[in-house]
């Protein structure tokens, strides 16, 4: 299993976009089963809390193999964790590990990671650095204590996990490193900020195409994600469009309009996978109760959520199902969580 997987795909890339709270196991298997995104990716997870072997961590990287190819997204500021991190996301035969430095949200920026990593592109550079390493280190046979406060019960676990994968993906193998990121801090910076990125030979760039200020405002800069394509595609780097994709065809549309290699699609995937889809399907949400039934299926059949946790989990699944029973007394809370 040589080269990155992100060269195999077929172009234009149309992928599943990274959601808090929203794009966990179930969810991400459902968009698979019904729309089959190109790639998708797991919530994003923090690297010092992974390194910890904190449960909540280890849990929210939980897939199946259904969902491959699927990267796992780390958020923090400190390389010396994304180095170590990158040894458990390997050993849990993860096909990439994408880098966040979008997240505007005031908990993740005011620490110094997410978008606030365009403000500080050195430190953005030693993260994905770092990250590279850490591959590295796995590849070359290093151990998943090499450094970290990992306990001998998480590594356990990681090694039971490992040894469940299909024997292709027991093996150390190399993964690409990629980012996510926004067009700017305050301000559109794609001129100064993506050819920064760029010199760290991330595998794939995706794009918000808005700034941290906009946070969800506004409409995303096309224009913008226009100009970070054509960096990217003198460095060789594939680039995907994102922001406010709502249907296949907005997508082709994006394509065509910026030159992107492909799109994230996020918040156009709540209650309607078949936005992934090419015939025409994605005027047709999936009708609630079943979108419910189906999660809730999926769900219960994980031997490792609990029932607490399936509680927890279902209250973001109410305000993306519209009109499922209930919706209205989780949807505002969810709502506050994916706009602030
Ligand atoms: C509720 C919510 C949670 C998000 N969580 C993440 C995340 O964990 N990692 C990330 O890179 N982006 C995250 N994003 C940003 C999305 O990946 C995406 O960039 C944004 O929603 C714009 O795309 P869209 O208009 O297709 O939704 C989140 C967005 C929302 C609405």
């Amino acid at each position: 299993m040589n080269g990155s997987f992100w060269d195999a795909l077929p172009r234009p890339i149309i992928g599943l976009a990274p959601m808090y709270g929203i794009t966990d196991h179930p969810y991400r298997h459902i968009q698979k089963k019904y729309g089959n995104p190109a790639v998708v990716f797991t919530e994003f997870v923090q690297v010092e809390e992974l390194c910890a072997g904190v449960r909540r961590a280890l849990n929210t990287l939980r897939y199946d193999e259904s969902q491959r190819p699927i990267v796992a997204q780390l958020f923090g500021h400190t390389p010396r964790y994304f180095r170590r991190a990158a040894l458990v996301i390997a050993a849990l035969g993860f096909d990439g590990i994408d880098i966040n430095m979008g997240c505007p949200t005031k908990s993740v920026a005011q620490s110094g990671a997410g978008a606030a990593l365009i403000r500080t592109p050195d430190l953005a550079r030693a993260i994905i650095d770092a990250t590279h390493a850490g591959v590295r280190d796995w590849v070359e046979g290093a151990g998943l204590r090499e450094g970290s406060r990992l306990s001998t019960a998480a590594v356990a676990q990681v090694e039971a996990r490992r040894q469940r994968l299909p024997p292709a993906y027991q093996q150390r193998r190399s993964i690409p490193v990629s980012v996510k990121t926004r067009i700017g801090y305050d301000e559109p910076a794609t001129g100064e900020w993506i050819p920064r990125l760029l010199d760290a030979r991330p595998a794939v760039i995706s794009l918000h195409g808005r700034t941290l200020r906009q946070r969800y405002a506004g409409e995303a800069q096309w224009d913008e994600i226009a100009q970070a394509a054509e960096f990217a595609r003198a460095a060789a780097v594939p680039l995907l469009g994102n922001g406010d994709i709502q249907s296949i065809e907005d997508a082709q549309k994006l394509v065509a309009a910026t030159g992107v290699d492909g799109v994230l699609i996020g918040r156009a995937s709540c209650g309607n996978p078949f936005v992934f889809c090419a015939d025409g399907q994605g005027a047709t949400p999936l009708r609630p109760n079943n979108c419910w039934k189906s999660r809730w299926n999926m769900q219960t059949s994980l031997p490792t959520v609990s029932a607490q946790q399936s509680a927890i989990r279902l209250s973001p699944c109410a305000s993306i199902w519209p009109g499922m029973p209930g919706a209205h007394r989780t949807a505002p809370r969810c709502a506050r969580r994916c706009y602030t």
